[in-house]
């Protein structure tokens, strides 16, 4: 088969993957051709269009090392990772709806007790976080591991910083106790712009775009028999809470960070500076259900 031009190339690309052994691959390449062609003709681009479109994919992927990943960056900001997301995490009534990981996760966060200030001693407002986990049934869930990490109030995280921190801050693992309860301190996070000096802040500057997340504290949670819940919880009246630049932010998920004047908190620590009160009760999925 030869001579191709725009109305058969198509087909013929298909025709080659045929014989695919796995029928996942056949099909996920076919679906490539398919709706890649299908931009190709929709957009028509100039061979001076195509060069731009291939040297913003190759800046893509040199930007990308063990500490920044452009192309989930990439896949944020194009809301492809909160449809993926979407796609594999239908909610149960009781479940805490999901959201996205982001690259400032630490697999090996500091272990923490109930209780603990985890701020690191990095300046802010006091914030109390409390909360329970929970199966959808309201049956608690004990001894839950529960990863937690966020901004500080100019919206760096500690791993963007750490020449200045020298210790990892603000981030931290610990275990709810044997009614699904925990509470921690740290510091009240602020909004922050998604790394933009790169490929994927030249698209969104294109497209007349902002590159901000409105403030949140990130949580990681699992237990034995559930499905493991990824999510934030989200500072109501922030003022990017419409416009998150990655499309991360549900109203399930945005709570009060309330304010709270200097006195006795509900964990027994007296604050002599006005402090935040952050609660948040996690229904994590059991597996069965997924
Ligand atoms: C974050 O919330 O940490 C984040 C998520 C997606 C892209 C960049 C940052
Ligand atoms: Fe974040």
């Amino acid at each position: 088969m030869r001579n191709f031009d725009e109305h058969t190339i198509t087909d013929a690309v298909l025709e080659r993957t045929r014989d695919a052994r796995d029928p996942r691959i056949k099909e996920i390449s076919e679906a490539l051709v398919r709706h890649l062609h299908a931009f190709v003709r929709e957009v028509r681009p100039t061979q001076k269009e195509w060069a731009q479109g291939i040297d913003f994919l190759t800046r893509t992927g040199h930007m990308c090392d063990d500490k920044r990943q452009e192309f989930i960056l990439l896949s944020d900001a194009l809301g492809v990772s909160m449809l993926v997301d979407a796609i594999n995490h239908p909610v149960p009534e009781g479940a805490t709806e999901t959201t996205v990981l982001g690259p400032f996760y630490v697999h090996a966060a500091p272990e923490r007790a109930l209780g603990e200030d985890i701020s690191g001693g990095v300046e802010g407002d006091p914030l109390l976080v409390t909360g329970t986990v929970s199966s959808p049934d309201g049956q608690p869930i004990p001894h839950a591991t529960i990863d937690v990490w966020h901004s500080d109030s100019d919206g760096y995280y500690d791993v963007q910083q750490l020449d200045a921190l020298g210790q990892l801050a603000m981030r931290a693992k610990f275990h709810a106790d044997e009614k699904g309860h925990f509470n921690f301190w740290s510091i009240r996070p602020a909004a922050y712009p998604i790394p933009h000096d790169g490929p994927v802040g030249q698209m969104l500057e294109a497209q007349g775009r902002h590159p901000w997340r409105p403030a949140h504290v990130h949580f990681m949670i699992s237990a034995p028999g559930h499905e493991q819940l990824v999510t934030h919880v989200f500072e109501a009246g922030d003022q990017y809470l419409d416009s998150d630049v990655v499309f991360g932010v549900k109203d399930s998920l945005i709570r009060e960070f309330v304010r709270r004047e200097p006195g006795p908190a509900p964990d027994g620590w007296v604050l002599n500076v006005p402090y935040y009160h952050l609660n948040y009760d996690f229904g994590l999925k059991p597996l069965r259900a997924a």
